[in-house]
């Protein structure tokens, strides 16, 4: 009794082959030589010549297997139903002219009941209605009765053949009776029912015809035998499992999907069901992926982004929002391992293409579904139809597969017009066809592309933070993108683009405000937007890519994909934390201005300013530094203001009536007839291009940081608002604690009291030492003067001594030469792990003609080393250690020759 999905593999194979079959390996999911299938969908499929080929050439007539298959042709059926699957694995006997319909319903029925053990009660039969032998065979040798033989037609029980040509037939099949649990609860509800309740488990395929590509079918000179059992459908039924996903080649997956997304697969049968479509889709995905198949465009790599797509669909309907799927990868090959050795290897690999599929899709998902969500709306709801332009506009700026489009409007009683798809596709390549130029620029320089004419570009971002646009790419500047910018992992990472939009959402650089930063996007390419600049009217971006399709290797590749969807729609998406960073700066800019003019008088005049996230700069003529109180005074106005919540308003009015009524106007500025006037409150009122904040309060916080000159008469203040000054606070307060726990601070101590203090002490203990040292220098030269010999009227003394280094030396040479009035001291420390030889000489032995410089270089010599200086201090370096002393002992002999 074959129970495990494992075992019922085995058990299959082995139940043939006792019965005269080769056992064959499964074929690849991609068919070799029948350009007319995109994947294996059956297990007859790596046979079909054998169908019609003259026996005598047959390299067997008997075969059995356990086949890898792929099926999109219901994939909406998955996890819609409990038993449909895109990737299955299917058994099966073949018989290329071999056996007929007696032996295999015998061996179907025998491993029904024998192997599998399942009850014989439950099992259901279907046979083509003309099949009038089929009906006969099951009563005779399997004692079905009658009364559980269903009679069904062409579309139940006639299949073939697999792609345009081939073998195909009638059909009989078995079915279990799961009970009427599962069942639809119809009246009618009988084998054939679309519901989960009879569940075909096995086809038995009589191939007959051989179908032409005209459509005829021709009798087989030898009718064979096709058979296909599910072996996810079959462990279901075996296992006595509640369905397909409770088997256990499903049981893991699922709950290593439902322990990670943290969502209970039980909350209701929607999840249930979506978490059943995202198990299979993920086994779908490892398995094409592993044959080297890659999410794309085009045939068989659309298949798999469509799987994968419609799984981050499903699993943003469970509240996932980050790239998840490739975690399953695990999961699915700890089960699948076992028997499909190969996956192990290729696992990681695997699991990154996912993860970058999914980033790709997720980049525009939540755009999408909103643009989804207004689409269905707009169409006016269920019983409605949803416009081709704005399913077309889905699939090519989101990236949603029209099928899955289809999909989820039909599960919101939306239909949709896929004609109208086609035309809004078909539109798109010959605007393409007509619009695209692409020239190389004869300067030589950076090539041009023109998706379209740039026109002057529109700017949205008063309004909005992102939108819709229509893409054109001016400019591109090879291998320009900057080390930080450089995506290596890329084809085209290096590269910089420049790209205009027809409207944009994106700010560029102007009025002392930095560019807004973000991304524009479509369904597979992303770019980061570096820089943006006004350019003879349009507003230039340029941008890196961060993500394009994997097919696309050169910016030949690149050219060609753009042409084929000219005046591509992508959406533009401004970062809004750094564009609420920069408004906050600029709005406080203009109080800045305002309030400097109240508080350090009305000669205050702009010089320049600088408006970025992370600060504001502005530069105003002013003859003298800021005093502390006026800085103060700054920002306890500016503050207040905040607090105030005042409203910032903005008009576009004749620059005339917005000078006259007391707007700022900057001198030497250029302004147009119309202008745009910021005014806060009554506060402040300034002609300004740039973006602001709603309300004053939004600004959160002002802080000056810096105060100074940078020209004669023009000062600059540096300041911070919003996150940057909380952070800043934290900072300063960060300090403040250090501070305190160096300086052993107990609580209530203040910090500058105990700091001049310690420095008080300082100063007295620094004068103490000095003190000290002088007298310990005085000791030690009397010691030292005890040991001196006398040489030809001269004292000579050389020492080792223990003193804090050359200095302490010289200090030490000065007493001596002082106190011994004709005399020669050599004195020798070690400084830094270094021998240091000191010579002094007095003036009148000097005149004798000893000097210090010969004395010290003949005695460092002898530990290597040597040095020089002046006639009566002169300094040696030595190196030899072990020779320290001897270069001592050499002095007085030294001296004795020097001096006569
Ligand atoms: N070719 C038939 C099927 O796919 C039986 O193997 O159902």
């Amino acid at each position: 009794m074959a129970r495990a999905s494992h075992e019922i593999r085995a058990e299959y194979l082995k139940f043939f082959a006792a019965r005269g079959h080769t056992v064959r390996p499964s074929a690849p999911l991609v068919p070799r030589d029948d350009p007319s299938l995109l994947f294996t969908v059956a297990g007859m499929v790596q046979f079909k010549p054998y169908y019609s080929m003259p026996p005598e050439q047959l390299p067997f007539k008997r075969a059995t297997t356990v086949q890898k298959c792929l099926r999109v042709n219901d994939l909406e059926a998955v996890g819609r139903t409990l038993r449909h699957h895109t990737f299955f694995e299917m058994l099966g006997n073949f018989s290329f002219g071999d056996y007929f319909k007696t032996d295999a319903i015998e061996w179907a029925w025998e491993f029904t009941t024998k192997v599998l053990d399942l009850d014989r009660e439950r099992v259901w039969i279907s046979v083509y209605e003309q099949d009038e032998d089929a009906s006969e065979l099951w009563q005779k040798i399997a004692g079905v009765p009658a009364a559980r033989i269903v009679r069904l037609g062409k579309k139940d029980n006639f299949w073939g053949p697999a792609g345009e040509t081939g073998a195909c037939g009638p059909s009989s099949e078995l079915y279990f009776d799961t009970g009427a649990a599962n069942g639809c609860g119809k009246a009618d509800c009988a084998v054939g029912c679309d519901c989960d309740r009879y569940i075909e488990f096995w086809n038995l395929v009589f191939p007959q015809f051989d179908q032409q590509k005209d459509g005829t079918l021709v009798p087989l000179a030898h009718p064979g035998i096709d058979t296909g059992m599910g072996l996810e459908r079959t462990s279901f039924i075996a296992q006595g499992a509640r369905d397909n996903f409770h088997s256990d080649l499903f049981r893991p997956v699922v709950a290593r999907l439902q322990e990670l997304s943290g969502v209970e697969y039980e909350r209701d049968t929607t999840t249930r069901l979506a978490m059943n479509a995202v198990a299979d889709h993920v086994r779908a995905l490892v398995f094409t992926l592993s044959e080297g198949i890659y999410p794309s465009n085009e045939g068989r790599g659309y298949v798999l982004r469509r799987i994968l797509r419609r799984a981050s669909g499903k699993l943003r309907g469970l509240g996932v929002r980050e790239p998840f799927l490739y975690r399953l990868v695990e999961p699915v090959v700890d089960v699948m391992g076992t028997y499909y050795t190969e996956l192990a290897t290729g696992a990681p690999r695997v699991a990154s293409l996912i993860e970058a599929e999914e980033q790709r899709f997720l980049a525009t998902l939540d755009s999408g579904m909103a643009r989804f969500e207004t689409a269905l709306a707009t169409a006016g709801g269920p019983g409605h139809t949803l416009a081709g332009r704005e399913i077309f506009t889905l699939y090519d700026t989101y990236g949603f597969p029209p099928e899955l489009t289809a999909e989820m409007a039909g599960d919101r009683g939306v239909t949709v017009d896929m004609d109208g798809f086609r035309t809004a596709m078909q539109e798109q390549r010959q605007r393409a066809r007509a619009g695209a130029a692409f020239k190389q620029n004869t300067a030589g320089a950076a090539p041009e592309l023109v998706l379209a004419t740039p026109g002057e570009s529109e700017f949205q971002g008063y309004e909005r933070t992102r939108a819709e646009n229509t893409l054109q790419v001016v400019r591109w500047l090879q291998g320009h993108a900057s080390e930080a910018d450089r995506n290596p992992d890329l084809a085209l990472g290096g590269e910089t683009f420049e790209l205009v939009l027809d409207r944009t959402p994106f700010y560029a650089t102007s009025g002392g405000q930095v560019a807004d930063q973000g991304l524009i996007s479509n369904a597979d390419l992303i770019w980061r937007v570096t820089d943006v600049r006004k350019e003879r009217g349009n507003i230039v971006h340029t941008g890196v890519l961060l993500q394009h399709p994997s097919e696309l290797h050169t910016w030949d590749d690149l050219v060609a994909a753009l042409r084929e969807r000219a005046g591509l729609q992508v959406l533009a998406t401004v970062e809004d934390e750094v564009r609420a960073d920069t408004a906050r700066n600029h709005t406080a800019t203009h109080l800045l201005h305002a309030a400097l003019k109240k508080i350090v008088g009305p000669h205050v005049v702009q010089a320049g300013s600088l408006v970025a996230p992370d600060r504001l700069r502005f530069d105003f003529n002013h003859f003298k530094g800021l005093e502390p109180e006026e800085i103060r005074h700054l920002e306890t106005s500016i503050n207040d203001l905040v607090l105030r919540n005042l409203e910032v308003r903005t008009v576009v009015e004749d620059y005339e009536t917005a000078v006259k009524s007391g707007a700022m106007a900057l001198f030497g500025e250029k302004y147009d007839a119309r202008v745009r006037v910021v005014s806060v409150g009554d506060y402040s009122m300034e002609l300004c291009g740039g973006t602001h904040v709603r309300r004053t309060g939004d600004i959160g916080g002002f802080m000056i940081t810096q105060e100074g000159s940078v020209a004669s008469g023009v000062r600059r203040i540096e300041a911070i608002t919003g996150r940057r000054a909380e952070q800043h606070a934290a900072v300063l307060r960060q300090r403040a604690q250090e501070l305190a726990r160096v300086l052993g601070l107990g609580p209530g101590q203040d910090a500058v009291r105990k700091s001049t203090e310690l420095l008080e002490e300082n100063k007295r203990l620094k004068r103490e030492i000095a003190a000290l040292q002088s007298k310990m220098a005085g000791g030690l030269s009397e010691d030292l003067l005890r040991q001196a010999t006398e040489v030809a009227g001269a004292r000579v003394l050389a020492a080792r001594v223990e003193v804090a280094g050359v200095d302490a030396l010289r200090e030490l040479a000065d007493t001596l030469r002082r106190e011994m009035k004709t005399g020669v001291a050599v004195l020798s420390t070690e400084d830094d792990d270094k021998i240091v030889f000191l010579a002094m000489v007095t003036d009148d032995l000097v005149k004798r003609g000893l000097r210090a410089g010969d004395l010290v270089n003949r005695v460092a010599k002898i530990t290597g080393g040597g040095g020089g200086g002046k006639p009566n201090l002169a300094q040696a370096g030595g190196r030899d250690k072990a020779r320290w002393q001897d270069a001592l002992d050499d002095v007085v002999p030294a001296v004795r020759a020097l001096l006569s």
